[in-house]
């Protein structure tokens, strides 16, 4: 092969096919030309993981994972080293705008329908980065070694304790001991700094991979390859450099102004980021008050304690991040994008938010009647989301809607005279109303008006 180029990149490139790279993922892969604002978070998510790298570096330089000095050297950290302040708020914020990105960008993915064939792998390397960044972040929130950091991890790690038969041996396995301990921080500090930014990264690298090779979505959700001209290249695409780096810059010059002003003016957040007791050193003799998560992990918090038996919470909680998974093979309407789906997708998808950041908020407050109620309403919404996601997939008849609609309910009504008791039945049966409600507008709502029909998808994407 003759080189196309000489000097130093000719010289690499007989010897690493660099050009060939440069071409297959930047100046010759051939994006939709109609990407929107929402395709910002990808690139985001990515400088996110970046600035999370190098700041961890250089707070593992002074960082001691050790349960006598691991509070003291991050107070050290803030008031003795060098730009420490800057490294360990950009690194604690970091996270969050990690979640907030990350969120954001499954968000369009569930709007445009990139999650469907034939992108199903990308989702599901997508949800593997999501776990493990879940991970991440609760390992990484024990580290400060704070009260939080503490009764959190004990909270977390007793909860694999009530798995049925190996669920104490494997809360102690997680701990190495019988309390989260000196142990406990050593090895989420091991796993915190190598093992899984290690998977994370690999993981990252497939996730682009896989989309390089089916091509990007987009918000028609019109696949571009499907209209090539002569020389081969998609109609609708452009080169993604330079057109979508150059506009990638304006997502990251916003970004970086919006987590500039919450670095230097509010890296607290008002103890959503940084929680209030955080700032005690962890005391095993003194559980706090109120324990709770950090914000983006409430909305499952909430799910686990919808359920009064410990074991089903566990499972309930589990189950609503694992749907996620399937959601490929729930869904399997042929219109991919939100701009085409019926009026009643819309409702579903605009109440599935709703409850998303409804349980993440009760997730923050402490329990009275009324909210456990409507944690478990609201987990019900959460998860009838799939359910109708699911009928939606085909075209139904109105018999079909209105049999689903008599046993959802059914089961929901059972559900609730199975658990009722003299305390809390004026709340169960009104609040019963919300999910009874939900499902009558988007079932029966199908089956007697045409707002469940889907538009025509256009050939050729739109602008
Ligand atoms: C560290 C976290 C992540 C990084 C760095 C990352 C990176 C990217 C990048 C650079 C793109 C292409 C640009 C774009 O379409 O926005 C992309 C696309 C995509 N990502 Fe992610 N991603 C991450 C997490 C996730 C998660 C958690 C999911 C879902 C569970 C996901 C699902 C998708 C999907 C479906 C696409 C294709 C979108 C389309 O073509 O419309 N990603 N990702």
């Amino acid at each position: 092969m003759t080189n196309k180029v000489g000097g130093i990149i000719g010289w690499v490139d007989s010897r690493l096919p660099v050009i060939e790279f440069w071409e297959a993922h930047l100046s010759k892969y051939y994006a939709p030309k109609n990407f929107n604002f929402w395709y910002f978070f990808g690139s985001l998510a990515l400088l996110v993981l970046v600035l999370q790298i190098v700041t961890g570096i250089f707070l593992t330089m002074h960082y001691k994972p050790d349960a006598e000095l691991a509070f003291a050297s991050v107070e050290y950290i803030m008031r003795d080293v060098n730009w420490g302040w800057l490294m360990r708020y950009m690194h604690s914020t970091g996270a969050s705008a990690f979640f907030v990105v990350v969120y954001l960008h499954m968000l369009r993915g569930l709007m445009y329908g990139s999650f469907k064939e034939p992108r199903e792998l990308i989702w599901i390397f997508g949800m593997l980065i999501y776990l493990c960044l879940m991970a991440e972040a609760f390992m990484g929130y024990l580290l400060p070694w704070g009260q939080m950091s503490y009764w959190g991890a004990q909270v977390i790690v007793n909860l694999f304790g009530t798995i049925p038969v190996i669920g104490d041996d494997l809360a102690l396995w997680i701990r190495g001991d019988y309390v989260v301990s000196d142990a406990t921080l050593n090895r989420f500090f091991a796993l915190h700094v190598i093992a899984v930014p290690i998977v994370l990264l690999g993981l990252v690298v497939a996730h682009i991979a896989a989309l390089h090779t089916v091509g990007s979505n987009n918000p028609d959700g019109v696949e571009i390859k499907k209209n090539k001209g002569a020389d081969g290249i998609p109609l609708d695409g452009i080169p993604f450099h330079p057109y979508y780096t150059v506009k990638d810059i304006v997502g990251v010059v916003v970004f970086l102004f919006i987590f500039a002003l919450v670095v230097f003016f509010a890296p607290e957040m008002g103890g959503y980021f940084l929680e209030h007791a955080n700032f005690e050193p962890a005391n095993p003799l003194a559980t706090p008050e109120h324990i709770a998560p950090v914000w983006y992990f409430t909305p499952f918090y909430t799910v686990l304690r919808a359920i009064p038996n410990p074991f089903w919470g566990v499972v309930a909680m589990f189950a609503a991040v694992a749907v996620l998974f399937f959601l490929p093979w729930i869904d399997k309407n042929k219109v991919k994008s939100i701009r085409y789906r019926s009026s009643l997708y819309k409702v579903n998808l605009l109440v599935f938010l709703v409850a998303f950041v409804a349980l993440g908020y009760l997730g923050m407050e402490s329990v009275t009647e009324m909210k456990s109620q409507m944690a478990l309403r609201l987990s019900e919404l959460y998860f009838l989301f799939f359910v109708i996601l699911g009928i939606y997939s085909y075209p139904r008849s109105a018999g079909y809607y209105i049999i689903s609609f008599i046993v959802l309910v059914g089961i929901m009504v059972g559900y609730d005279f199975y658990r009722i008791n003299d305390d809390i039945a004026d709340t169960t049966w009104n609040t019963l109303m919300i999910p009874v409600a939900y499902l009558f507008v988007t079932l029966l709502g199908a089956a007697f008006t045409n707002l469940d029909q889907d538009k025509q998808v256009p050939e050729r994407v739109t602008s």
